[in-house]
């Protein structure tokens, strides 16, 4: 059935009218683009009208305005958030009676589609804007996530609004004009040298202030660190097995081939790291992604004395090294041989991911072919915020931050582990010592896949592990990410998860 929507939006300042299907689905994308749902100045996007076009000669009025209805949310061009019109005006400008579109809303909400609630009408729900597979049944209920455990987010909640702001409003009233011009490819020096201190303070690195480029986080860093092996004709990354398949596209986009090196419970295993081949390897000491574990002091040694006999680069993904929870702090690799690492670090766990801001510590032979990369990438990152972490770190207000967070998230921590030893007895919890998350290692013999996706039925999002291994089997296992629910929601998350976990 070919339907046609019909849309009219108003924001206060202009005015949009839409006609057939395609010019619609334009329109509604500007639109959307154009009206934040909710700005800043309180704007909200005002449904005027909205027409599903009826074929009147085919009958069945009532499931054609459901089925126009449903189709309109399920391709996303009635976004997350959009407000229906009313019953009433929705039945008046199709010409149909106001029970029929009564009818087809109550269906839409019993299907997840849209929400009802008192006071605030009835919108699209905001599970539903991902577009559905063809397949799927059109009946088939979108089950919203209520419980997200998925890892890599700090809690957003806590970002230090007062202090950042009363540092850029120091920077602000006290910065020359010259502060404001293009920063250098390396970043602003006042932040290089701020960097440097915290750094040796907090994570033993032995670096100096020209060793430093600030990037636009550790993805940023990642991509140029790629560039140059290639230039330097290392073609070939080791990478821990299993490990962020995220990150993976950086290397693929920059014509790197991957390796891959098994990690145990002591981390990567460099005897095996040693017959790839490579002469480059990534890691994540202080916290292995996605196990969890913490490289031991032997295999750093290992390591090295690899690094050092194969003229070989270590890359250091120091990601989340901030939190650390039950053990004595570890210092980073960078700290043991900063000829032969590249330090890798960024504000996104300990302050926001939104932030881009990050830093690379380069071993000297680096620094002059990083700095054009950085140059021919964007001329260098945004000054204001370099500025103003600057501030925050020569004032203590970012290790305070950090201390309150450390806090903040072991309490999380310990609600999880506490919830899986009651709930889910037979599970085994790794890599709890540091970090944003956790791995479980499901009961012998669960179907990993299937636990994911009946848990996702139930609401909540957990990331299966067997993704992020390339060669090497393992057990069953999630990834929970414990940074951004409250206890008492973690719990009810962990009794989710024992409930979705079969044999
Ligand atoms: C393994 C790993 N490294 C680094 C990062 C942080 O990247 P960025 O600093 O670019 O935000 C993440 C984010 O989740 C990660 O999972």
């Amino acid at each position: 059935m070919h339907v046609t929507l019909e849309s009219r939006w108003s924001c206060g300042q202009c005015h949009f009218a839409g006609g057939k299907s395609d010019h619609l689905r334009a329109t509604l994308d500007r639109v959307a683009a154009a009206h934040p749902r909710t700005s800043s100045e309180g704007q909200v996007p005002v449904v005027r009208d909205l027409l599903v076009h009826l074929d009147r000669s085919a009958g069945r009025l009532g499931t054609q305005v459901r089925t126009g209805l449903r189709d309109a949310v399920r391709s996303g061009r009635l976004p997350a958030g959009f407000r229906m019109p009313s019953t009433r005006a929705l039945a008046q400008s199709l010409g149909v009676s106001r029970g029929m579109v009564v009818d087809a809303y109550e269906q839409l909400v019993a299907e997840g589609y849209l929400t009802s609630r008192h006071g605030s009408g009835t919108q699209v729900t905001s599970a539903c804007a991902a577009p559905q597979p063809a397949d799927s049944p059109a009946t088939s209920p979108v089950v919203p996530i209520t419980h997200d455990l998925k890892p890599g987010v700090p809690d957003l909640s806590t970002f230090p609004r007062g202090p950042w702001l009363a540092a850029t409003r120091h920077v602000l009233s006290t910065a020359p004009h010259t502060a404001f011009g293009y920063p250098g490819p390396s970043g602003a020096p006042e932040l290089r040298s701020a960097l440097t201190d915290y750094l040796g303070r907090v994570r033993a690195a032995q670096v100096r202030p020209e060793h430093i480029v600030v990037v636009n986080g550790v993805a940023q860093g990642l991509s140029l660190v790629s560039q140059a092996l290639r230039r330097m004709g290392r073609g070939v990354l080791a990478v821990e097995d299993p490990s962020s398949n995220r990150q993976r596209g950086i290397f693929d986009t920059h014509g790197l081939e991957l390796a891959y090196a098994p990690t145990d419970s002591e981390g990567i295993d460099v005897a095996a790291l040693a017959r790839t081949g490579a002469r480059a390897v990534l890691v994540t000491p202080a916290h292995q992604y996605p196990t969890g574990v913490v490289l031991s002091p032997s295999r750093r040694a290992e390591l090295i004395a690899w690094a050092r006999a194969s003229d070989a680069l270590i890359v250091e993904d120091d990601y989340d090294a901030e939190f650390r929870y039950d053990r004595d702090p570890v210092g980073c690799l960078q700290g043991l041989a900063p000829d032969r690492v590249v330090h890798l670090g960024s504000t996104s766990k300990a302050l926001a991911p939104g932030m881009r801001l990050g830093w690379a510590a380069l071993p000297a032979a680096m620094i002059e072919r990083i700095h054009d990369l950085k140059t021919h990438a964007d001329l260098g990152s945004p000054v204001l915020a370099q500025l103003t972490l600057v501030r925050m770190l020569e004032t203590g207000g970012y290790d305070r931050h950090l201390r309150a967070m450390r806090a903040h998230y072991r309490a999380r921590r310990d609600a999880v582990v506490e919830a899986i030893a009651e709930h889910l007895p037979a599970a085994r919890v790794r890599g709890i010592a540091a970090g944003l998350h956790l791995c479980v290692e499901l009961p012998p013999g669960t179907d990993e896949s299937a636990t994911v996706i009946r848990a996702r039925a139930l609401g909540l999002r957990i990331e299966p592990l067997t993704p992020m291994r390339v060669l090497t089997p393992g057990p069953p296992s999630v990834i929970i990410g414990y940074a951004t629910l409250s206890p008492d929601r973690l719990r009810a998350a962990v009794r989710l998860l024992a409930r979705s976990v079969l044999p």
